[in-house]
């Protein structure tokens, strides 16, 4: 059987250590690493080197429509069966964004560019990706969370529009996972928090996180996709930490 997945942001960080931990397993035929700068990422190049042609590159930007419609129709137009879909990509700091510490921090633009990136780019990912998914054969569409995104689980407070945000997007994987599993029932949707890992995202705020606590992209990759290998029907619309426990919405 020829099994090809995506990774939606795999040009860095866990999506690049997914993308490298599925090449070492000949079972999947095609992996399809997609980011805004897939086609020129340095992780990338030195993962082609040894793997083209099973490594394919996407450049897309899941903060807009056309780009993810145009991102699919090519996908398709290479292989219209899709069995694991993993959307990575997340914002919580850059340039101009830093997770608010309190109240007076908090902007409307800087709310608005995280649901953007991690609350509506997981559901047009969905809406546009899920006809690949739906192929009768077992499927698996995961977004990576965050258990910041927790709202039962929230008892520090503060990073407002990131935890706001993931709360959106768990919400929003919940709900497509129900009609989703109604078209295609071998089709299973999830969240999945990776831990707390030493990439980008997490550099400015990983100081005072113990060395045991921090883990690498390898390992939280071997993890996740531990998780996923053991998702069943049963657990669609869930969300899972790194080591398979369920965590409260
Ligand atoms: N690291 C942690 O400790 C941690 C903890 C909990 C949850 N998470 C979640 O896990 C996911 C992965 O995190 P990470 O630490 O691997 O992040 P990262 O190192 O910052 O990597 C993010 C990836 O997303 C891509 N990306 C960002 N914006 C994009 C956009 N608009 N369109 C397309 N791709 C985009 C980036 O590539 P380009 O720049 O090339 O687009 C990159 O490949 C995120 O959703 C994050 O919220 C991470």
């Amino acid at each position: 059987m020829n099994l090809h997945a995506l990774i939606i942001g795999g040009s860095r960080g866990i999506g690049l250590a997914l993308v490298e931990t599925l090449l070492a397993d000949p079972a999947w035929s095609r992996v399809t690493a997609a980011a805004r700068h897939a086609e020129s990422a340095p992780g990338l190049d030195a993962l082609a080197a040894i793997h083209t042609p099973r490594l394919h590159r996407l450049n897309l930007d899941v903060s807009d429509e056309r780009s993810l419609q145009a991102a699919a129709a090519r996908v398709a137009s290479v292989d219209p069966a899709l069995h694991l879909l993993i959307n990575t990509a997340g914002l919580l700091h850059d340039d101009g964004l830093r997770p608010e510490r309190r109240l007076a921090e908090v902007t409307a633009d800087n709310l608005l560019r995280s649901y953007a990136v991690n609350a509506v780019g997981p559901i047009l990912i969905a809406k546009h990706f899920h006809p690949l998914l739906a192929h009768g054969e077992r499927a698996v569409l995961a977004n990576l969370s965050a258990r910041v995104g927790s709202i039962g689980d929230n008892r520090l407070g503060g990073w407002y529009a990131y935890r706001a945000a993931k709360a959106a997007q768990n919400q929003l994987t919940r709900t497509v996972s129900i009609e989703l599993a109604r078209r295609a029932p071998k089709l299973i949707t999830v969240a999945l928090h990776p831990g707390t890992v030493a990439t980008d995202l997490s550099k400015p705020f990983s100081g005072n996180v113990a060395g045991d606590k921090l883990f690498t992209p390898a390992y939280a990759a071997e993890r996740l996709l531990a998780v996923i290998a053991g998702l069943s029907t049963e657990s669609n619309g869930r969300f899972y930490a790194w080591d398979g426990a369920e965590i409260p919405w």
